[in-house]
Protein backbone atom coordinates (compact mmCIF):
# COMPACT_ATOMS: atom_id res chain seq x y z
CA UNK A 1 0.00 0.00 0.00
CA UNK A 2 1.29 3.38 -1.00
CA UNK A 3 2.13 5.41 2.22
CA UNK A 4 0.06 8.37 1.74
CA UNK A 5 -2.56 9.04 -1.33
CA UNK A 6 -2.74 12.20 -2.98
CA UNK A 7 -5.41 14.65 -2.20
CA UNK A 8 -6.74 17.72 -4.37
CA UNK A 9 -5.84 21.14 -3.30
CA UNK A 10 -8.95 22.66 -3.05
CA UNK A 11 -12.90 21.84 -4.11
CA UNK A 12 -11.61 24.19 -6.87
CA UNK A 13 -9.09 22.15 -8.14
CA UNK A 14 -11.15 18.92 -8.13
CA UNK A 15 -14.25 20.89 -10.16
CA UNK A 16 -11.57 21.84 -12.71
CA UNK A 17 -10.03 18.58 -12.43
CA UNK A 18 -12.85 16.45 -13.35
CA UNK A 19 -14.39 19.33 -15.69
CA UNK A 20 -10.86 18.92 -17.62
CA UNK A 21 -11.55 15.02 -17.54
CA UNK A 22 -14.84 15.26 -19.09
CA UNK A 23 -14.48 17.97 -21.75
CA UNK A 24 -12.66 16.98 -24.30
CA UNK A 25 -12.52 15.14 -27.80
CA UNK A 26 -16.39 13.86 -26.89
CA UNK A 27 -17.29 17.47 -26.90
CA UNK A 28 -15.75 19.10 -29.49
CA UNK A 29 -14.64 16.45 -31.84
CA UNK A 30 -17.73 13.93 -31.01
CA UNK A 31 -20.39 16.25 -30.15
CA UNK A 32 -20.72 18.26 -33.22
CA UNK A 33 -19.88 15.55 -35.80
CA UNK A 34 -22.83 12.82 -34.12
CA UNK A 35 -25.17 16.17 -33.81
CA UNK A 36 -24.63 16.75 -37.36
CA UNK A 37 -25.11 13.17 -38.66
CA UNK A 38 -28.04 12.85 -36.81
CA UNK A 39 -29.76 15.55 -37.77
CA UNK A 40 -29.37 18.16 -35.08
CA UNK A 41 -31.78 19.47 -32.20
CA UNK A 42 -33.96 16.47 -31.90
CA UNK A 43 -30.65 14.54 -31.08
CA UNK A 44 -29.36 17.46 -28.65
CA UNK A 45 -32.31 17.24 -27.15
CA UNK A 46 -32.13 13.25 -26.39
CA UNK A 47 -28.66 14.13 -25.31
CA UNK A 48 -29.70 16.58 -23.38
CA UNK A 49 -32.17 14.63 -21.87
CA UNK A 50 -29.75 11.36 -21.20
CA UNK A 51 -27.36 13.82 -19.57
CA UNK A 52 -29.72 14.78 -16.73
CA UNK A 53 -31.14 11.86 -16.48
CA UNK A 54 -28.83 9.04 -17.05
CA UNK A 55 -25.61 10.74 -16.53
CA UNK A 56 -25.93 12.94 -13.98
CA UNK A 57 -27.03 10.55 -11.27
CA UNK A 58 -24.34 7.93 -12.43
CA UNK A 59 -21.41 10.80 -11.67
CA UNK A 60 -23.25 11.55 -8.52
CA UNK A 61 -22.81 7.29 -7.92
CA UNK A 62 -19.41 7.13 -9.20
CA UNK A 63 -17.75 10.43 -6.84
CA UNK A 64 -19.67 8.66 -3.62
CA UNK A 65 -18.24 5.08 -4.48
CA UNK A 66 -14.48 7.36 -4.50
CA UNK A 67 -14.95 9.95 -1.93
CA UNK A 68 -16.51 6.79 0.18
CA UNK A 69 -13.77 4.62 -0.26
CA UNK A 70 -10.89 6.49 -0.88
CA UNK A 71 -9.66 4.38 -3.39
CA UNK A 72 -9.55 3.74 -7.01
CA UNK A 73 -11.99 1.01 -8.30
CA UNK A 74 -11.10 -2.44 -7.76
CA UNK A 75 -10.66 -1.67 -4.22
CA UNK A 76 -13.21 0.24 -3.82
CA UNK A 77 -15.83 -2.42 -4.96
CA UNK A 78 -13.83 -4.37 -2.91
CA UNK A 79 -14.83 -2.29 0.13
CA UNK A 80 -17.94 -1.76 -0.20
CA UNK A 81 -19.02 -5.51 -0.71
CA UNK A 82 -16.39 -8.33 0.22
CA UNK A 83 -13.23 -9.62 -0.57
CA UNK A 84 -13.33 -11.95 -3.97
CA UNK A 85 -17.43 -10.43 -4.63
CA UNK A 86 -18.20 -10.48 -8.46
CA UNK A 87 -18.74 -6.44 -7.96
CA UNK A 88 -15.33 -6.04 -8.23
CA UNK A 89 -15.36 -7.02 -11.98
CA UNK A 90 -16.63 -3.99 -12.34
CA UNK A 91 -13.73 -2.23 -11.46
CA UNK A 92 -11.93 -4.45 -13.53
CA UNK A 93 -14.02 -3.60 -16.57
CA UNK A 94 -12.96 -0.04 -15.86
CA UNK A 95 -9.48 -0.23 -15.37
CA UNK A 96 -9.13 -2.76 -18.85
CA UNK A 97 -11.40 0.12 -20.72
CA UNK A 98 -8.81 2.79 -19.51
CA UNK A 99 -6.58 0.77 -21.64
CA UNK A 100 -8.75 0.45 -24.59
CA UNK A 101 -9.97 4.10 -24.70
CA UNK A 102 -6.36 5.51 -24.00
CA UNK A 103 -5.28 4.01 -27.45
CA UNK A 104 -7.51 5.02 -29.23
CA UNK A 105 -8.15 8.77 -27.65
CA UNK A 106 -4.26 8.81 -28.09
CA UNK A 107 -4.36 8.45 -31.72
CA UNK A 108 -7.02 10.83 -32.32
CA UNK A 109 -5.07 13.82 -30.19
CA UNK A 110 -2.25 12.99 -32.17
CA UNK A 111 -4.46 13.90 -35.67
CA UNK A 112 -4.94 16.78 -33.71
CA UNK A 113 -1.38 17.50 -32.61
CA UNK A 114 -0.08 16.91 -36.24
CA UNK A 115 -3.22 19.28 -37.61
CA UNK A 116 -1.54 21.96 -35.43
CA UNK A 117 1.20 21.16 -37.19
CA UNK A 118 0.19 21.45 -40.48
CA UNK A 119 -2.92 24.49 -40.14
CA UNK A 120 1.18 26.43 -39.12
CA UNK A 121 2.97 25.21 -42.22
CA UNK A 122 -0.09 25.02 -44.86
CA UNK A 123 -1.59 28.09 -46.18
CA UNK A 124 -4.95 26.65 -46.58
CA UNK A 125 -5.97 29.77 -48.33
CA UNK A 126 -3.93 28.66 -51.24
CA UNK A 127 -5.73 25.14 -51.69
CA UNK A 128 -9.40 24.37 -52.66
CA UNK A 129 -11.67 22.43 -50.30
CA UNK A 130 -11.45 19.62 -52.09
CA UNK A 131 -7.44 19.33 -51.47
CA UNK A 132 -8.28 20.75 -48.11
CA UNK A 133 -10.38 17.91 -47.19
CA UNK A 134 -8.09 15.36 -48.40
CA UNK A 135 -5.44 16.10 -46.30
CA UNK A 136 -6.92 14.31 -43.84
CA UNK A 137 -7.60 10.74 -45.53
CA UNK A 138 -3.23 11.01 -46.73
CA UNK A 139 -2.91 11.90 -42.45
CA UNK A 140 -5.39 8.72 -41.26
CA UNK A 141 -3.54 6.44 -44.06
CA UNK A 142 -0.22 7.06 -43.02
CA UNK A 143 0.85 4.84 -40.11
CA UNK A 144 4.03 6.26 -39.64
CA UNK A 145 2.45 9.89 -39.14
CA UNK A 146 0.08 8.93 -37.03
CA UNK A 147 2.07 6.75 -34.93
CA UNK A 148 4.39 9.42 -34.36
CA UNK A 149 1.90 12.02 -32.91
CA UNK A 150 0.44 9.55 -31.17
CA UNK A 151 3.61 8.45 -29.20
CA UNK A 152 4.01 12.34 -28.53
CA UNK A 153 0.53 12.52 -27.09
CA UNK A 154 1.43 9.85 -25.07
CA UNK A 155 4.64 11.55 -23.70
CA UNK A 156 2.71 14.72 -22.64
CA UNK A 157 -0.10 12.12 -20.87
CA UNK A 158 2.53 10.19 -18.85
CA UNK A 159 4.51 13.35 -18.19
CA UNK A 160 1.46 15.27 -16.25
CA UNK A 161 0.74 12.04 -14.48
CA UNK A 162 3.99 10.76 -13.39
CA UNK A 163 3.62 14.08 -11.30
CA UNK A 164 0.60 13.06 -9.41
CA UNK A 165 -2.61 13.93 -8.11
CA UNK A 166 -1.69 17.59 -6.94
CA UNK A 167 0.96 19.10 -8.82
CA UNK A 168 0.46 16.86 -12.18
CA UNK A 169 -3.40 16.31 -12.90
CA UNK A 170 -4.46 20.13 -10.79
CA UNK A 171 -1.91 22.05 -11.57
CA UNK A 172 -2.33 21.56 -15.46
CA UNK A 173 -5.99 20.98 -15.41
CA UNK A 174 -6.17 24.79 -13.71
CA UNK A 175 -3.59 25.98 -16.13
CA UNK A 176 -5.57 24.50 -19.46
CA UNK A 177 -8.77 24.42 -18.23
CA UNK A 178 -8.78 28.54 -18.33
CA UNK A 179 -6.94 28.64 -21.95
CA UNK A 180 -9.36 26.83 -23.11
CA UNK A 181 -12.43 28.97 -22.04
CA UNK A 182 -11.01 31.74 -23.38
CA UNK A 183 -10.35 30.15 -26.56
CA UNK A 184 -13.52 29.18 -26.46
CA UNK A 185 -15.01 33.01 -26.28
CA UNK A 186 -12.29 33.75 -29.08
CA UNK A 187 -13.91 31.83 -31.43
CA UNK A 188 -17.76 32.22 -30.37
CA UNK A 189 -17.35 36.33 -30.81
CA UNK A 190 -15.48 34.81 -34.74
CA UNK A 191 -17.99 32.85 -35.37
CA UNK A 192 -20.51 35.43 -33.86
CA UNK A 193 -19.62 37.77 -36.15
CA UNK A 194 -18.42 35.96 -39.79
CA UNK A 195 -20.30 32.74 -39.12
CA UNK A 196 -24.20 32.14 -40.49
CA UNK A 197 -24.96 32.09 -37.40
CA UNK A 198 -29.27 31.77 -37.10
CA UNK A 199 -28.87 28.43 -39.75
CA UNK A 200 -26.31 27.53 -37.41
CA UNK A 201 -28.46 27.89 -34.00
CA UNK A 202 -31.32 26.78 -35.96
CA UNK A 203 -29.67 23.80 -36.42
CA UNK A 204 -28.79 22.60 -33.04
CA UNK A 205 -31.63 24.21 -31.67
CA UNK A 206 -34.68 23.85 -33.61
CA UNK A 207 -35.80 19.77 -33.47
CA UNK A 208 -36.12 18.23 -36.36
CA UNK A 209 -36.75 14.43 -37.54
CA UNK A 210 -34.46 14.32 -40.61
CA UNK A 211 -31.74 12.21 -39.91
CA UNK A 212 -33.07 11.13 -36.63
CA UNK A 213 -32.87 7.36 -36.58
CA UNK A 214 -34.12 5.32 -33.59
CA UNK A 215 -30.04 4.52 -33.62
CA UNK A 216 -29.63 7.65 -32.99
CA UNK A 217 -30.85 7.09 -28.97
CA UNK A 218 -28.17 4.78 -28.11
CA UNK A 219 -25.45 7.00 -30.07
CA UNK A 220 -26.92 10.06 -27.62
CA UNK A 221 -26.68 7.97 -24.65
CA UNK A 222 -23.36 6.35 -25.76
CA UNK A 223 -22.37 9.59 -25.90
CA UNK A 224 -23.32 11.20 -22.98
CA UNK A 225 -21.06 8.02 -21.03
CA UNK A 226 -18.53 9.49 -23.00
CA UNK A 227 -18.49 12.99 -22.84
CA UNK A 228 -19.02 13.22 -18.95
CA UNK A 229 -16.28 10.36 -18.38
CA UNK A 230 -18.76 7.57 -16.74
CA UNK A 231 -18.45 3.94 -16.85
CA UNK A 232 -15.40 2.76 -16.21
CA UNK A 233 -14.59 4.48 -12.73
CA UNK A 234 -12.74 7.61 -13.97
CA UNK A 235 -14.53 9.75 -11.92
CA UNK A 236 -14.62 7.09 -8.92
CA UNK A 237 -10.72 7.07 -8.99
CA UNK A 238 -11.12 11.48 -9.16
CA UNK A 239 -13.22 11.39 -6.58
CA UNK A 240 -10.82 9.06 -4.28
CA UNK A 241 -8.87 12.11 -3.43
CA UNK A 242 -11.79 13.94 -2.79
CA UNK A 243 -12.34 14.68 1.83
CA UNK A 244 -14.84 12.46 2.41
CA UNK A 245 -16.70 15.74 3.37
CA UNK A 246 -16.38 17.31 0.58
CA UNK A 247 -20.17 18.06 -1.36
CA UNK A 248 -20.46 15.86 -4.01
CA UNK A 249 -23.76 17.13 -5.28
CA UNK A 250 -23.00 20.53 -6.07
CA UNK A 251 -19.56 19.49 -7.50
CA UNK A 252 -21.44 16.67 -9.86
CA UNK A 253 -23.81 19.24 -11.02
CA UNK A 254 -21.19 21.52 -11.64
CA UNK A 255 -18.98 19.16 -13.93
CA UNK A 256 -21.86 18.35 -16.02
CA UNK A 257 -22.89 21.93 -16.60
CA UNK A 258 -19.33 22.46 -17.76
CA UNK A 259 -19.22 19.63 -19.62
CA UNK A 260 -23.02 20.34 -21.44
CA UNK A 261 -22.24 24.11 -21.86
CA UNK A 262 -18.60 23.05 -24.04
CA UNK A 263 -20.45 20.73 -26.01
CA UNK A 264 -22.92 23.09 -26.82
CA UNK A 265 -20.87 25.96 -27.11
CA UNK A 266 -18.30 24.06 -29.87
CA UNK A 267 -21.83 23.26 -31.89
CA UNK A 268 -22.44 26.74 -32.00
CA UNK A 269 -19.06 27.53 -32.84
CA UNK A 270 -18.49 24.70 -35.30
CA UNK A 271 -22.26 24.77 -37.09
CA UNK A 272 -22.20 28.38 -38.05
CA UNK A 273 -19.01 28.34 -39.49
CA UNK A 274 -19.39 24.74 -41.59
CA UNK A 275 -22.33 26.87 -43.05
CA UNK A 276 -20.90 29.70 -44.08
CA UNK A 277 -18.43 27.68 -45.92
CA UNK A 278 -21.49 25.69 -47.06
CA UNK A 279 -19.43 22.68 -45.49
CA UNK A 280 -22.06 19.15 -45.20
CA UNK A 281 -22.83 18.89 -41.07
CA UNK A 282 -23.08 15.35 -41.33
CA UNK A 283 -19.76 15.19 -43.12
CA UNK A 284 -18.78 12.36 -40.10
CA UNK A 285 -15.81 11.71 -37.75
CA UNK A 286 -13.66 13.94 -39.97
CA UNK A 287 -15.95 16.44 -39.52
CA UNK A 288 -13.67 18.79 -37.32
CA UNK A 289 -10.64 17.63 -39.36
CA UNK A 290 -11.61 18.65 -42.60
CA UNK A 291 -14.84 20.93 -42.55
CA UNK A 292 -13.04 23.39 -40.19
CA UNK A 293 -9.98 24.15 -41.73
CA UNK A 294 -11.95 24.51 -45.40
CA UNK A 295 -14.14 26.92 -43.07
CA UNK A 296 -11.03 28.76 -41.81
CA UNK A 297 -9.09 29.02 -45.07
CA UNK A 298 -12.70 30.82 -46.88
CA UNK A 299 -12.74 33.06 -44.23
CA UNK A 300 -10.12 35.88 -43.39
CA UNK A 301 -8.57 35.49 -40.16
CA UNK A 302 -8.54 31.75 -40.46
CA UNK A 303 -4.39 31.41 -40.63
CA UNK A 304 -4.17 32.64 -36.76
CA UNK A 305 -7.43 30.48 -35.51
CA UNK A 306 -6.91 27.49 -37.22
CA UNK A 307 -3.79 26.86 -35.75
CA UNK A 308 -5.55 27.36 -32.30
CA UNK A 309 -8.69 25.85 -32.87
CA UNK A 310 -6.35 22.92 -32.97
CA UNK A 311 -4.42 23.65 -29.82
CA UNK A 312 -7.51 24.35 -27.94
CA UNK A 313 -8.56 20.42 -29.30
CA UNK A 314 -5.22 19.35 -28.15
CA UNK A 315 -5.60 20.54 -24.20
CA UNK A 316 -8.83 19.49 -24.16
CA UNK A 317 -7.86 15.67 -25.19
CA UNK A 318 -4.95 16.45 -22.79
CA UNK A 319 -7.12 17.29 -19.65
CA UNK A 320 -9.10 13.57 -20.47
CA UNK A 321 -6.51 11.58 -21.44
CA UNK A 322 -4.72 12.19 -17.48
CA UNK A 323 -7.98 11.19 -16.46
CA UNK A 324 -7.84 7.49 -18.59
CA UNK A 325 -4.34 6.92 -17.84
CA UNK A 326 -4.80 8.19 -13.79
CA UNK A 327 -7.19 4.74 -13.59
CA UNK A 328 -4.70 2.50 -15.18
CA UNK A 329 -2.27 4.20 -12.88
CA UNK A 330 -4.13 4.38 -9.66
CA UNK A 331 -4.95 0.67 -9.72
CA UNK A 332 -1.14 -0.57 -9.98
CA UNK A 333 -0.59 2.54 -6.89
CA UNK A 334 -3.49 1.10 -4.72
CA UNK A 335 -3.41 -2.72 -5.64
CA UNK A 336 -0.51 -3.66 -5.83
CA UNK A 337 1.93 -0.92 -3.75
CA UNK A 338 3.72 0.35 -7.22
CA UNK A 339 5.56 3.90 -6.76
CA UNK A 340 3.67 6.59 -9.00
CA UNK A 341 6.72 6.83 -11.17
CA UNK A 342 6.45 2.95 -12.28
CA UNK A 343 3.03 2.61 -12.16
CA UNK A 344 2.76 5.71 -14.77
CA UNK A 345 5.44 4.54 -17.05
CA UNK A 346 4.31 1.05 -17.14
CA UNK A 347 0.74 1.84 -18.09
CA UNK A 348 1.56 4.53 -20.23
CA UNK A 349 4.15 2.34 -22.47
CA UNK A 350 1.67 -0.52 -22.68
CA UNK A 351 -0.80 2.42 -23.84
CA UNK A 352 1.33 3.58 -26.35
CA UNK A 353 1.95 0.37 -27.49
CA UNK A 354 -1.73 -0.84 -27.43
CA UNK A 355 -2.27 2.02 -29.44
CA UNK A 356 -0.10 1.23 -32.24
CA UNK A 357 -2.49 -0.55 -34.09
CA UNK A 358 -4.98 2.20 -34.37
CA UNK A 359 -2.75 4.56 -35.30
CA UNK A 360 -1.58 2.45 -38.07
CA UNK A 361 -5.42 1.17 -38.46
CA UNK A 362 -6.07 3.75 -41.47
CA UNK A 363 -2.85 2.50 -43.46
CA UNK A 364 -2.53 -1.35 -42.21
CA UNK A 365 -3.78 -4.46 -44.38
CA UNK A 366 -4.15 -6.08 -41.36
CA UNK A 367 -5.28 -4.04 -39.04
CA UNK A 368 -7.70 -2.19 -41.53
CA UNK A 369 -8.51 -3.90 -44.44
CA UNK A 370 -8.20 -7.12 -43.09
CA UNK A 371 -10.33 -6.29 -39.70
CA UNK A 372 -13.15 -4.86 -41.55
CA UNK A 373 -13.53 -8.63 -43.20
CA UNK A 374 -13.09 -9.95 -40.23
CA UNK A 375 -15.86 -7.93 -38.43
CA UNK A 376 -17.96 -7.92 -41.67
CA UNK A 377 -20.73 -10.69 -39.94
CA UNK A 378 -20.57 -8.61 -36.51
CA UNK A 379 -21.60 -5.64 -38.61
CA UNK A 380 -23.97 -6.42 -40.47
CA UNK A 381 -21.70 -6.12 -43.93
CA UNK A 382 -19.78 -2.72 -42.71
CA UNK A 383 -17.18 -4.39 -40.99
CA UNK A 384 -14.66 -2.19 -38.66
CA UNK A 385 -11.26 -1.57 -38.67
CA UNK A 386 -9.31 -1.66 -35.39
CA UNK A 387 -9.52 1.83 -34.32
CA UNK A 388 -13.09 2.07 -35.18
CA UNK A 389 -14.19 -1.33 -34.11
CA UNK A 390 -12.67 -0.31 -30.21
CA UNK A 391 -14.33 2.81 -30.77
CA UNK A 392 -17.80 1.20 -31.19
CA UNK A 393 -16.71 -1.85 -28.14
CA UNK A 394 -16.19 1.67 -25.61
CA UNK A 395 -18.79 3.65 -26.47
CA UNK A 396 -21.34 1.20 -27.31
CA UNK A 397 -20.86 -1.47 -24.58
CA UNK A 398 -18.37 -1.01 -22.12
CA UNK A 399 -19.06 2.62 -20.68
CA UNK A 400 -23.32 1.47 -20.66
CA UNK A 401 -21.98 -2.00 -18.92
CA UNK A 402 -20.01 -0.21 -16.61
CA UNK A 403 -22.33 2.59 -15.98
CA UNK A 404 -25.56 -0.63 -15.33
CA UNK A 405 -22.57 -1.93 -12.97
CA UNK A 406 -21.98 0.95 -10.91
CA UNK A 407 -25.89 2.25 -10.65
CA UNK A 408 -27.13 -0.96 -9.48
CA UNK A 409 -24.60 -1.13 -6.80
CA UNK A 410 -24.85 1.60 -5.40
CA UNK A 411 -28.74 1.73 -5.96
CA UNK A 412 -29.12 -2.13 -4.09
CA UNK A 413 -25.99 -3.31 -2.73
CA UNK A 414 -24.68 -0.39 -0.74
CA UNK A 415 -25.80 -0.27 3.32
CA UNK A 416 -28.73 2.48 2.76
CA UNK A 417 -27.18 4.91 5.52
CA UNK A 418 -23.47 4.61 4.00
CA UNK A 419 -25.21 5.98 1.02
CA UNK A 420 -27.98 8.67 2.13
CA UNK A 421 -24.66 9.78 4.62
CA UNK A 422 -21.93 9.67 1.63
CA UNK A 423 -24.34 11.48 -0.69
CA UNK A 424 -25.54 14.42 1.85
CA UNK A 425 -22.13 14.99 3.62
CA UNK A 426 -21.13 18.48 3.43
CA UNK A 427 -23.92 19.10 1.17
CA UNK A 428 -27.03 21.86 0.90
CA UNK A 429 -28.93 19.58 -1.61
CA UNK A 430 -28.70 16.42 0.37
CA UNK A 431 -32.87 16.64 0.07
CA UNK A 432 -32.15 15.78 -3.58
CA UNK A 433 -31.10 12.20 -1.99
CA UNK A 434 -34.53 10.19 -2.86
CA UNK A 435 -34.59 11.54 -6.61
CA UNK A 436 -31.21 10.26 -6.96
CA UNK A 437 -31.96 6.87 -5.63
CA UNK A 438 -35.53 6.44 -7.61
CA UNK A 439 -33.96 7.28 -10.82
CA UNK A 440 -30.81 5.10 -9.84
CA UNK A 441 -33.03 2.17 -9.02
CA UNK A 442 -35.24 2.08 -11.79
CA UNK A 443 -35.13 4.75 -14.94
CA UNK A 444 -30.84 4.31 -15.66
CA UNK A 445 -30.81 0.76 -15.55
CA UNK A 446 -33.92 0.36 -17.32
CA UNK A 447 -32.79 2.62 -19.74
CA UNK A 448 -29.49 1.51 -20.41
CA UNK A 449 -30.78 -2.23 -20.50
CA UNK A 450 -32.97 -0.32 -23.55
CA UNK A 451 -30.09 0.45 -25.21
CA UNK A 452 -27.74 -2.66 -24.85
CA UNK A 453 -30.07 -4.76 -26.23
CA UNK A 454 -30.34 -2.38 -29.18
CA UNK A 455 -26.59 -2.30 -29.70
CA UNK A 456 -26.38 -6.36 -29.47
CA UNK A 457 -29.03 -6.01 -32.08
CA UNK A 458 -31.55 -8.33 -29.86
CA UNK A 459 -34.79 -6.52 -30.96
CA UNK A 460 -33.91 -7.17 -34.19
CA UNK A 461 -33.53 -10.46 -33.41
CA UNK A 462 -36.77 -10.79 -31.34
CA UNK A 463 -39.40 -8.27 -33.41
CA UNK A 464 -37.44 -8.46 -36.75
CA UNK A 465 -37.30 -5.53 -38.95
CA UNK A 466 -33.31 -5.37 -39.17
CA UNK A 467 -31.86 -7.47 -42.52
CA UNK A 468 -29.61 -9.65 -40.09
N1 LIG B 1 -14.82 12.69 -21.37
C1 LIG B 1 -13.71 12.76 -22.25
C2 LIG B 1 -14.16 13.40 -23.54
O1 LIG B 1 -15.26 13.85 -23.65
C3 LIG B 1 -13.05 11.43 -22.48
C4 LIG B 1 -12.82 10.67 -21.24
C5 LIG B 1 -11.97 10.97 -20.24
C6 LIG B 1 -13.51 9.52 -20.84
N2 LIG B 1 -12.09 10.05 -19.24
C7 LIG B 1 -13.01 9.16 -19.58
C8 LIG B 1 -14.49 8.77 -21.43
C9 LIG B 1 -13.55 8.07 -18.91
C10 LIG B 1 -15.01 7.69 -20.77
C11 LIG B 1 -14.54 7.34 -19.52
O2 LIG B 1 -13.43 13.48 -24.49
Amino acid sequence: MAAERGHWGSRLGFILAAGGSAVGLGNIWGFPYKTGENGGGLFVLVYLACVALIGLPIMMAEIFIGKTTQTSPVGAFRAMSRPGSAWMGVGWLGVVAAFIILSFYSVIAGWSLHYVWISITTTFSDMTPGEIGGIFGQVVTNPALCSFWHVLFMVLTISIVVAGVKAGLETWSRILMPALFILLLVLLVYAMVKGNFAQGLKFLFVPNPDNFKWSSVPEAMGLAFFSLSLGMGALITYGSYLRTDEDLVSASITVSLLDTSVALLAGIILFPIIFAADGNPAGGPGLVFTTIPIAFAEIPGGVVLAPLFFLLLTFTALTSSISLLEVATAYFIDERGWTRTKATLVTGGAVMAIGIPSAISGGSRLFGAGMQTLTDPLYRGEGKDWFNALVDLSFNLMLPIGGLGIALFVAWRVDDAVREAGFSAGSKLGRLYWGWLWLLRYLVPVAIVVVLFNALGIFELLFGGGNV
